[in-house]
């Protein structure tokens, strides 16, 4: 999705800028730009490119760029096709460029306006407005940038993080925030801004995190912010940024990386959160104690893979709570009619902590008269964990590749433990929780069991690489695991494939089922084997071409009309962590096989910070 980045120094700051662009390009983006104040005029240049950061690297090599201050963006199109002319910066008669992450809803109606006024656009996208409505702002005015921008972000309806620059101010950054994080980093006579800190760690480790609504004024010593035009004061943080989270090392992706560091991540989700025998409530934080004491039911909102983790939540709560649950996706929970019953705990699920849709579910939620809303988040100063009551985070480290995996388990094993407190809270015997606790503890080691299937995995692939289509098959809370296995194979390899729980699939789409279609079944030893085992059947008789993943005591043999995956033995409740992994790996390969572009899957974003 798309980045920000800005710098204002005494140094030539083009290469601190396209640093910043490479250290977010993880985020998915379809095109790239440049804009700085020339050091010698103070004219703005601006470069932009189509396609990956290195191009536009290559464009400034062959037109050396320079200037001391200057802002630059990675663009995921949301108003207008990827092209040069939508790529951002924009720009306003040449004095100013405007980089902006997020939506402007009513930029139809402002573009109208500026039509009138005698503006001219050069792009379709949204964001070209807010440049214009600034510069119009500056000259009917006559006021400087940052009271331009003040002026400027009552009328613009939507969400946006956004960075200016001006040929009137050669030494002013000026940013806004709504709806789409901002943060400044502080330097020595030097400061920058990003959409995500992490984009400037190569020049600091001191930040400042804007709050809705702020904007600031950032020049080369000083930092201003304002909030509803008031300056107001923003704690500051130190974010040490770790290199070895974006390097791939030996691996040849960040989703096989991501996929093997699942042992030790899963432990340091664990760490500190479990004893020997049961879970530390506390590790929830100062305010779940009181929350926890009013819940008896469970409200899931999330997108994506973290909804997948829902809905094999629901499975938990239920079994081990006692305790229902609903679980629905944001982008829909959000419009709908919510009645809530009394009692009830509002959760979201993200990696990123910054999906829009989850976000506005969480805002919405807070007028609905939940007990509490917490945050299962794999990232401590997101949006989601600041404004929820309290969180408990995932531990899973950066996640680099579009397609989530090491996020999803360790979200998993963050749901297990709200599931076993809730459970202890309502009626769970010392003696289970205590028999959960020893097995969560052996997960890590399972994990690297299943790791070593790689090779067999590998082979397995093979089958899959000239399919256009696959279907799994789960049953129980196993059919998330199934749709989970869909979800990676379809976003990497481009495959078109479906989930469904076993027991439908008379209801349709057995129809669909020949010698040219994959079947995958998950198919752990669970009180449900029986009946998969009768859907598969199914299968078999009309010629489908299964592949069961399943561990030894369930029966299938090795010379069956089936491929099979020998699964480690798993307890029934850590069963849907465990048999998630072979379907990363299966999904990894085949694209592999098929030459996709693993880690930034066409048309898909690490993090969806818009609607
Ligand atoms: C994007 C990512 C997915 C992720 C989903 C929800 O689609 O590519 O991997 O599951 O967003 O994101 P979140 O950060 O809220 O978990």
């Amino acid at each position: 999705m798309c980045g920000i980045v800005g710098a204002v120094a005494q140094r030539d700051v083009v290469e601190i800028l396209l640093e910043g662009l490479k250290r977010l390009e993880y985020r998915g983006y379809d095109s790239a730009g440049v804009a700085v104040l020339g050091s010698k005029d103070e004219s703005l240049t601006s470069v932009r490119a189509v396609g990956k950061v290195k191009k536009l690297v290559n464009k400034i090599e062959e037109n050396p760029t320079q200037g001391k201050t200057g802002i630059a963006h990675t663009r995921w199109a949301t108003h207008g096709v990827p092209s040069e002319n939508n790529a951002h910066p924009h720009m306003s008669h040449d004095e100013l460029a405007l980089v902006h992450n997020g939506i402007i809803e009513n930029h139809d109606a402002l573009r109208k306006q500026l039509l009138a006024d005698g503006y001219a656009f050069t792009s379709d996208t949204d964001t070209e407005v807010v440049v214009h409505l600034i510069h119009r702002a500056m000259r009917q005015e006559k006021i400087d940038l940052l009271s331009a921008v003040q002026h400027v972000v009552p009328m613009l309806h939507g969400a946006y993080g956004l960075c200016v620059i001006s040929t009137k101010e050669p030494e002013t950054l000026v940013v806004a925030r709504s709806g789409s994080p901002l943060v400044i980093g502080v330097g020595i006579g030097e400061n920058f801004v990003a959409s995500d800190p992490l984009a400037l760690g190569q020049v600091t480790d001191r930040f400042i995190y804007l709050e809705e609504g702020d904007v600031a004024e950032v020049k080369r010593k000083s930092i201003s912010i304002f909030a509803d035009g008031k300056p107001v004061e923003r704690k500051r943080t130190r974010i040490r940024s770790d290199l070895s989270e974006i390097e791939k090392g030996d691996y040849g992706h960040f989703m096989l990386k991501e996929i093997y560091e699942q042992s030790a991540v899963i432990k340091n989700t664990l760490s500190g959160r479990v004893s020997a025998n049961h879970v530390l409530e506390e590790a929830f934080g100062i305010k779940a104690k009181d929350i926890f004491d009013k819940v008896n039911n469970v409200q899931i909102v999330a997108c994506g893979t973290s909804f997948h983790a829902g809905l094999i939540t629901k499975y938990w709560l239920e079994n081990i709570a006692k305790m229902p649950c609903q679980v629905d996706i944001a982008s829909d929970y959000r419009y709908r009619n919510i009645i809530v019953r009394p009692g009830t705990l509002f959760v979201t699920i993200s990696q990123s902590g910054e999906t829009a849709d989850t976000l506005a579910a969480l805002r919405y939620a807070d007028e609905l008269g939940y007990v509490g809303s917490l945050a299962i988040c794999n990232v401590a100063t997101s949006s989601l964990v600041r404004e929820s009551d309290f969180s408990l985070l995932t531990m899973a480290g950066r996640e680099i590749g579009v397609a989530s995996t090491k996020a999803f388990t360790t979200q998993l094993c963050a749901l297990l433990l709200l599931s076993l407190v809730l459970g202890r809270r309502n009626g769970m015997t010392d003696e289970s929780e205590a028999q959960h606790v020893t097995d969560l503890h052996k997960l890590p080691g399972l994990v690297d069991q299943v790791l070593e299937l790689d090779e067999a995995i590998k082979e397995l692939s093979i089958s899959f690489a000239d399919k256009n289509h696959a279907l799994f098959l789960g049953r129980g809370n196993q059919y998330p695991v199934a749709k989970e296995g869909a979800l990676k194979l379809k976003e990497i390899s481009y495959i078109h494939a479906e989930a469904y729980p076993a027991g439908e699939l008379k209801h349709g789409p057995l129809a669909l089922v020949d010698d040219k279609m994959p079947v995958i079944a998950v198919a752990p030893n669970d009180e449900l084997l029986g009946k998969l085992k009768g859907n598969l059947a199914e299968v078999s008789a009309r010629g489908g071409k299964l592949f069961v993943f399943a561990d030894e005591s369930g029966g299938f043999d090795d010379d069956g009309d089936y491929k099979l995956i020998r699964m480690p033995a798993v307890p029934d409740v850590l069963a849907p962590i465990l048999y998630t992994v072979p379907l990363q790996l299966l999904s990894y390969h085949v694209a592999i096989l098929k030459g996709t572009d693993v880690d930034h899957p066409r048309n898909l974003a690490k993090s969806v910070t818009v609607e």
